[in-house]
Formats: structure tokens, C-alpha cells, sequence
């Protein structure tokens, strides 16, 4: 079977509008269940499948999330490349809310999260290579397709993957800046490295919808969160039907 798209979406992104659907797939791995149904259908006339990282409806916490089984299973229904769409939170000035980005590298600050498919009863030790944790190719596609919808984003940045599902102090976020992060989202990792260690393609799609702890004024609010969402994620809808187009045809 040749390429396939596949959508992670995150919190504000349970659905994607426009995707005809043709099957909901109950995929068992041997992690377990994914989030949800894997959704199979066409989006512009295109196969895609879409997967709701925190389940439809948003109940699963990041720490909770069975990453294994998510990519496990993306692969099972032979998905090639993945799209994962994250709400983060801005450390550095570029990353205001609202802001789109694309980000280049991860420092993952999680723990206790089952990480790796290399593990258990193996023959051979496996160590991914992760110099560079996102596929540029795949990267690009998402930088050269939101300009094409018209939208900015930031092609670049470090996402720090903290362990969630609380906040970070004030504390945290100035060590997360010194140590190089411009944005901080609680799903980024262990996402990335099992598409790795599954050899599947994979970039993110992050909309900065708050100012990370002692950022902005005062304390974080849902509210605040859950405004900025809703019109963010109508970009990054766009941004997604132009990146199914210009996937497929390239
Ligand atoms: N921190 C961590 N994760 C987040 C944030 C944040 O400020 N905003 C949205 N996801």
C-alpha cells in the first residue's frame, strides 16, 4: 500500500471536520487500546485516518494517554506519516499566543510514561537514533502548506514534553527557557519516539493557547485556554486540509 496520512489531534481537535468517514477501527495492540476508535475516511478525496489523543469525548490525561497503543495501532492500518496537533503553552517572546509552530527539536522532562516498544523479552537491544526527533520532510510539508492557507507559523523551536496533567511552576518554565525550550506541552513525548522506534514519519503542529507560568499576567486560566483554542484550531484546520492535498501530491 503506498503513503498514508495520519492525524493525531489533541486537546480542541477531537474531530476533523470534513473527514467523510468510512470506518471507526477498534484496534487492539499488544499495549492494549489506543485512545479511541481509530477513524478511517477522505478528507478532500484523500484516505486519512484521525485518532483523538485524549479520546472522544477529551477524558484521557496526558500521563494517561497509551502512546504505545496509539502508534501501534496508527501502524496496524499501514499509516506512513503522522501529524500530531498539541495546545502548548509560550516560554520564548516569538511564541505568543495564538502563535503557530512548527517545532524542530524536543527536551522531554516526562516520567513514569511507558516509553519504548524495545522492551521485555527481546533477542537484540535497540537504540533509535533521535538526534533530530522530527521527519524535516514532513516538517516542511506543514511549513510550505500553512502558507499556502495563509497562516504564519513558526518553522522552529524546542518543545519541552513536561509530565503533566498539572501545570508547571513559574520555576520550572524559567529553567525549561535557560535550558533552550520555547514552548512546553505534556504529549509531545514519549509521541515522537515511538514513531521512531515504529519508523513512522512524524512532525507536529503546536498552537500556543497560553502563556507558559510566569509568562503573562497572573495565573493560567481554562478559560483563557479554551478561548484561544477554538479560534487556534480553526487555523490549524485549514492549515491540515491543505497538508492532506499537498501530501497526496506530491
Ligand atoms: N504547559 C503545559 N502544557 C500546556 C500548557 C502549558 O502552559 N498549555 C497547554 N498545554
Amino acid at each position: 500500500m503506498s503513503e498514508t496520512l495520519a492525524i493525531i489531534g489533541g486537546t480542541g481537535l477531537t474531530q476533523l471536520p470534513g473527514l467523510t468517514i468510512s470506518k471507526a477501527h477498534d484496534v487492539q495492540t499488544p499495549y492494549g487500546s489506543p485512545s479511541a476508535p481509530i477513524l478511517e475516511g477522505e478528507l478532500d478525496g484523500y484516505r486519512v485516518l484521525f485518532l483523538a489523543r485524549h479520546g472522544h469525548p477529551h477524558r484521557i490525561p496526558p500521563h494517561q494517554v497509551n502512546y504505545r497503543a496509539n502508534l501501534w495501532a496508527l501502524q496496524t492500518l499501514y499509516a506512513t506519516d503522522v501529524i500530531a496537533v498539541t495546545a502548548v503553552g509560550g516560554i520564548t517572546r516569538n511564541m505568543a499566543t495564538g502563535a503557530l509552530v512548527v517545532p524542530m527539536q524536543i527536551i522531554d522532562y516526562t516520567h513514569s510514561r511507558e516509553s519504548t516498544i524495545f522492551e521485555g523479552d527481546l533477542s537484540t537491544v535497540t537504540h533509535v537514533d533521535f538526534s533530530y526527533p522530527y521527519t524535516e520532510s514532513l516538517r516542511q510539508l506543514l511549513v510550505h502548506s500553512a502558507k499556502s492557507a495563509n497562516e504564519a507559523v513558526i518553522n522552529g523551536g524546542v518543545y519541552g514534553a513536561t509530565q503533566g496533567p498539572r501545570l508547571e511552576t513559574a520555576a520550572e518554565i524559567f529553567r525549561m527557557e535557560q535550558d533552550g525550550c520555547d514552548i512546553v506541552g505534556m504529549t509531545g513525548m514519549p509521541e515522537a519516539v515511538l514513531a521512531r522506534e515504529l519508523k513512522l514519519n512524524y512532525a507536529g503542529l503546536s498552537l500556543v493557547v497560553n502563556p507558559a507560568a510566569g509568562k503573562g499576567e497572573g495565573v493560567i486560566t481554562i478559560k483563557q485556554i479554551e478561548e484561544n483554542l477554538a479560534d487556534g484550531m480553526e487555523r490549524v484546520k485549514r492549515i491540515l486540509h491543505v497538508a492532506v492535498d499537498q501530501f497526496y501530491s506530491q
